[in-house]
Order: structure tokens, then C-alpha cells, then sequence
């Protein structure tokens, strides 16, 4: 994978524009994946689902991941599990993120993903900070636990490599300051055969707060020169996401938070990556209709259960509508919106001819907050192997867990 770090190939500025000029930022190569815009929609639980996914895919190009499903659930094929490893069937690449604590059954849904044809690539979760989850050990709490974390890897990477399915990782910088693990982290991945690894630029500690700290991702991108390195934090635009890779040099991006309520940041990020200055600046009616296509999407995805769909689209109304002129009770009415008729007539209501309100609907948005102590396993820090007591309960703790 080529860095872009020389400026030699990156054309800054054109003349008579304040577009940046095109990318030298080749496909994105996983495998036998090509992905030719290297931009990938991160996992979000409650969010990247079969509707959302299909919604971002008709801006842009990219990899879209799936919401994770833990490896236990799947194993045992609940219903939840299924629904969330399904994938429209123009959705290529298919791709599944995991999550699980014990090698076991990792490799017991990996082989089920893989001899089922269920997916074309696997992503693992490494980067979880919530605490019902690092309290297992689970998420980004695990890469401090390297054999623990080898062995997940490894059992993934040889059940997926049967049918060639190209297995990255997803993970933090580490547990806080004085606890980083993502270099050697990274190389133990690179070393056990993963495609690429992505790395948020926040420990467990940080949650959401402050900064995402891109020097550690331009770290990573050099110790790792053989694979592709994605970069992932605080990209809001298709300008931030230049800015990712030109400061870091990353093979790729990857869109958390910054997407939700605004689906056509990938077309504005492939736009920029090919160095056009176009980018997509929706009136109110625009963004009522992809609003009112998100919600029609999530009955789809829920199986026809409107009332299900419609609960689901309420936590997007604040997004979709930042910095708009939209009142509040109309805001109000549609956080408790029940069904596809009652949108139609709320949305009614909007002035569709409200211009794109420029900084106000741009910028941070999202979880934030302040950082949080890390929730631990009793003496998880104290070393890097497993203790008995903790081998135990890793084995028990295949836990029904959603967030990231
Ligand atoms: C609502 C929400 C759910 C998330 N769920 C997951 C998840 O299931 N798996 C995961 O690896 N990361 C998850 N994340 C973390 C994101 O993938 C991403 O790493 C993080 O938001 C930082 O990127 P951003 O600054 O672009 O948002 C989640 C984040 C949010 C905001």
C-alpha cells in the first residue's frame, strides 16, 4: 500500500479553487477485496444497519459495515443475530463485524459466517469502550491481554482463510496513557494474516471526549509498512477526511458518528478523494426526503414492523435536522413519531424551501462527553497474561452486548 505522505502526490489547491485537487489514494485492497474508495463506514451498534448501509451506498463507494453481532449469538443463531448479519442482495462486499472474548467461538462463528456464505469480509472489534462490555474483558479492554488477543485473531484468520475472507481488526490506542497497546497490537495482527487494521485515535479512558489522537494513527501507519492502515476519528467532512490522510497517511478512512443524520457524506468524501470541489448541501426538503427514505428503509429492515422502524428513526431526527430551521415542537412531535403516516404529515409541515444552513448543520455530532474511568476485570492491569480467575470468566462471558 502507498502512503500518501509525499506531496509530490498529492495535488494541493488548484489554481481558482479552494477544492483540494485529487487524491493519489489507490483502491483499497483487503484480500481479494478491491474497495475502490477507500472509505469505510464504521461499525455502529443501533445504527449501520441493512437500511442505513443502503442509504450511505447510494451517495458513495466504500466498505459498509454491518452493526456487530457477538459470536456467541450468532453461534446460537438468535434471531437478533441473524437479522443484523443480513445483507440486500446487490450489497457487495458483504461485510460482518465481530465480537467475542473467547477464541472458541470465535472460530465457531467464524466457520458458520464462512461455510454458510453469509459474508465477504469480517472485521473484529477490539475497540468497544462501554463498561458492561470492557468489564468482561471484552472490546478495547482485550488487546492488553496479547495471547488472549492472538488467539482470537488467529482463530478467525484460519477459519475465514478457508474461503479466502479477508479478516481486520478494529481497535483504540489502548486502555489510557500509561496502558497503549495499539503498535503491538497491530504488528501481532499484521503477523497473524489480517488484511488491514483500523485504529481509533482514543484509549477506552478517552470514551468519546477530547480529540481522536491522529499521530498515533500516523504512528501505526509506519510501523505497519506491509499492510494497509485505516485512520478513524472526529472526520466530520469530506475536508477532514483529506486531512486524515494527508497528515497520517493512512490507506483509508473510516466514518463513524460524522455520517449519522448525513448519509451523503461519502458521496462528498469520493467527490473530494477525486479531486472535486462539489459537495452535497441539502435543503430542508432534500433532508426531509432521505429522513422519510431512512424510516420507509427501516420497516423494510425490520420485517414490515412499522412501529419498530419508527421508534428506530426517532434517534436520527436531531441529526438529520442540525442547525435547520425546524421548531421545536415540530422537533418534538417527530422524536415520538409512530408510523410512516404521521411522518408524511410532520414533515408536511417543514418549509421545504429552507436553504442548507451551512456551518450550523456541519461539525461534531454524536456521543461526546467527558472521559470515564475504564471498568475493568479485578487486576486486568496488573499483567498482560490471563490469571486463572480471569480465564474463567473470559470462558463464561460471551455476553449479550451491543454498543461500541
Ligand atoms: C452509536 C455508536 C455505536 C458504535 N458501535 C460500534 C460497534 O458496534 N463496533 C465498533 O467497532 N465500534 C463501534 N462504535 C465506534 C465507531 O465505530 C467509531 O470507531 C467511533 O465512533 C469513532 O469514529 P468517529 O469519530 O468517526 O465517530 C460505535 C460508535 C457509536 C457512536
Amino acid at each position: 500500500m502507498t502512503a500518501v505522505t509525499d506531496a509530490s502526490q498529492t495535488t494541493l489547491t488548484r489554481p481558482g479553487s479552494t477544492a483540494p485537487g485529487r487524491l493519489n489514494l489507490p483502491p483499497l485492497k483487503l484480500g481479494p477485496l478491491t474497495i475502490d474508495v477507500p472509505v469505510v463506514l464504521a461499525p455502529m451498534a443501533g445504527i449501520t444497519n441493512t437500511a442505513f448501509r443502503r442509504l450511505c451506498r447510494e451517495y458513495g463507494g466504500g466498505l459498509y459495515v454491518n452493526e456487530m453481532v457477538t459470536a456467541r449469538a450468532l453461534v446460537e443463531r438468535r434471531p437478533e443475530s441473524l437479522r443484523i448479519i443480513h445483507h440486500d442482495p446487490d450489497e457487495t462486499p458483504r461485510s460482518v463485524q465481530l465480537y467475542s472474548v473467547d477464541p472458541v467461538t470465535t472460530g465457531h462463528a467464524v466457520r458458520m459466517l464462512v461455510e454458510e456464505d453469509r459474508t465477504d469480509h469480517i472485521d473484529l472489534n477490539f475497540g468497544c469502550p462501554v463498561p458492561k462490555v470492557t468489564r468482561r474483558g471484552g472490546g478495547s479492554a482485550l488487546p492488553w491481554k496479547s495471547e488472549l488477543f492472538a488467539s482470537i485473531i488467529a482463530a478467525t484468520v484460519r477459519e475465514a482463510s478457508k474461503k479466502d475472507i479477508p479478516v481486520t481488526v478494529k481497535m483504540r490506542r489502548g486502555i489510557d496513557e500509561d496502558h497503549l497497546t495499539y503498535l503491538d497490537a497491530g504488528r501481532t495482527a499484521r503477523d497473524l494474516g489480517v488484511a488491514a487494521v483500523a485504529l481509533h485515535g482514543r484509549t477506552t479512558e478517552q470514551f468519546y471526549s477530547g480529540q481522536a489522537d491522529w499521530d498515533a494513527i500516523a504512528r501505526l501507519r509506519e510501523a505497519l509498512p506491509d499492510i494497509p492502515v485505516l485512520g478513524n476519528g472526529d472526520i466530520w467532512s469530506a475536508e477532514d477526511a483529506i486531512a486524515m490522510v494527508e497528515r497520517t497517511g493512512v490507506d483509508g478512512v473510516v466514518i463513524g458518528r460524522g455520517c449519522q443524520g448525513r448519509p451523503w457524506l461519502f458521496g462528498d468524501i469520493q467527490a473530494a478523494f477525486e479531486g472535486s470541489d462539489h459537495r452535497f448541501r441539502p435543503d430542508l426538503g432534500q433532508v426531509a426526503d432521505s429522513f422519510y427514505r431512512h424510516a420507509e428503509l427501516l420497516v423494510d429492515t425490520f420485517s414490515g414492523d412499522e412501529a419498530k422502524a419508527l421508534r428506530d428513526i426517532r434517534k436520527h431526527v436531531a441529526w438529520y435536522f442540525k442547525g435547520y430551521q425546524v421548531g421545536g415542537q415540530l422537533r418534538a412531535d417527530l422524536a415520538q413519531v409512530m408510523d410512516l403516516a404521521q411522518l408524511r404529515d410532520l414533515l408536511a409541515q417543514l418549509d421545504r424551501t429552507a436553504p442548507y444552513p451551512g456551518p450550523d448543520a456541519e461539525g461534531p455530532r454524536g456521543r461526546a462527553g467527558a472521559p470515564k474511568r475504564p471498568h475493568l476485570p479485578d487486576g486486568w492491569l496488573a499483567s498482560r497474561e490471563l490469571n486463572e480467575d480471569q480465564r474463567a470468566m473470559i470462558q463464561a462471558a460471551e455476553l449479550d452486548v451491543s454498543g461500541g
